[in-house]
């Protein structure tokens, strides 16, 4: 029986057999350079794992897997640009490395070659893996836009931000599922049943994104801890926090998420302990749990092969206890 480490491994060899450095160099190495970097591989292996539930070989689906896994480093390479990010996998971001310019055209072409890769697939499927992709892809870029709005939004519901996640991660991880049912052939019925639990394991796995975001431990979390904080995101962490803390904390934290002090580390710790105190830190935990259970229950139900069902099932446990 095949683990999940298995198509991880799989995936792996497969992305290394196709990256070559061409030039001109300083396109094609940031590019390299974000794909090796590593990385939980998430994605890639929800392709891989949905193909074989649905009873067809996971070498089918691995160009489906790298277009999902390059579409998904072209997109940090452009966040952490709007984030001005500086560290990404505990090295530096590719706009740090090389500069702007170029994070910006290296994105550009991954995200052209993450479209190339389709047209190893039949006319058909081409036809419905470029549909789900597109709008898949232009939700993460609405999702991205409120984020960045959001900073400077003061009028932010939870409601918002949880459609805001949505669209940002959690429809790429329901479309990576979805694509695997999509080479597989399987009915429209259970590609949108997969969907569905993508969806919702990636709202909880954006939700502990941002919760790690405070509290990952800085020596693996692998990127800037307090990112979120600095900049001012509008996450669940702070919007409960407000909803829960007396007036006068409520203030301070509102006028903190205004300002950019020179002194970020106090802004950090003071927030971070607002999070805590309010109750927001365990809120969070809470509702990843939820949502996570949400999926599990779509799980249960779908008709799948029982092998990879206990995987996604495992894969699915194994985020809510991730570090990194
Ligand atoms: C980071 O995604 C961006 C989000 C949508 C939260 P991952 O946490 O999957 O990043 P890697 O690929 O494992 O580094
Ligand atoms: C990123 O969300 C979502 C996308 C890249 C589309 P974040 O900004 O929270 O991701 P990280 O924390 O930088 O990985
Ligand atoms: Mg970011
Ligand atoms: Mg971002
Ligand atoms: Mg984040």
């Amino acid at each position: 029986m095949s683990d999940v480490s298995f198509y991880r491994e799989e995936f792996l060899n497969y992305l290394e057999s196709k990256m070559l450095i061409k030039e001109p160099e300083n396109l094609y190495a940031p590019i390299s350079y974000i794909l090796k970097l590593g990385g939980k591989r998430l994605r890639p292996v929800l392709v891989l794992l949905s193909t074989e539930a649905f009873g067809v070989s996971y070498k089918k689906a691995l160009d489906a897997a790298l277009a999902i896994e390059v579409f998904h480093n072209f997109s940090l390479v452009h966040d952490d640009i709007m984030d001005d990010a500086p560290l990404r996998r505990g090295q530096k971001t590719v706009h740090e490395k090389w500069d702007l310019n170029t994070g910006i055209l290296s994105g550009d072409a991954m995200l052209i070659k993450a479209y190339q890769l389709f047209e190893n697939y039949s006319v058909h499927q081409f036809k419905d893996l470029a549909k789900l992709f597109s709008r898949t892809a232009i939700e993460v870029c609405e999702g991205q836009q409120y984020d960045i709005d959001f900073e400077t939004r003061e009028d932010v519901s939870i409601q918002d931000y949880l459609k805001m996640i949505e669209y940002k991660t959690a429809v790429l991880v329901g479309a990576s599922l979805e694509m695997g049912a999509i080479v597989a052939e399987a009915s429209s019925q259970l590609q949108k049943e997969v969907y569905e639990y993508g969806r919702l394991i990636g709202i909880a796995f954006q939700l502990q994104d941002d919760y790690l975001d405070a509290f990952g431990n800085p020596e693996n979390f692998g990127k800037r801890v307090g990112g979120d904080i600095i900049e001012n995101k509008k996450t669940f962490l702070y919007l409960k926090a407000l909803e829960h803390s007396s007036e006068e904390d409520a203030d301070q934290l509102r006028h903190l998420y205004t300002i950019f002090p020179s002194d970020a580390e106090q802004k950090i710790e003071t927030v971070k302990h607002l999070f805590e105190t309010s109750g927001a830190a365990k809120s969070t935990q809470d509702e990843i749990f939820n949502y996570t259970q949400q999926a599990f229950e779509i799980l249960e139900n779908l008709a799948i092969k029982e092998e990879q069902k206990k995987l996604l099932k495992e894969l699915g446990e194994s985020l809510l206890t991730r570090t990194i």
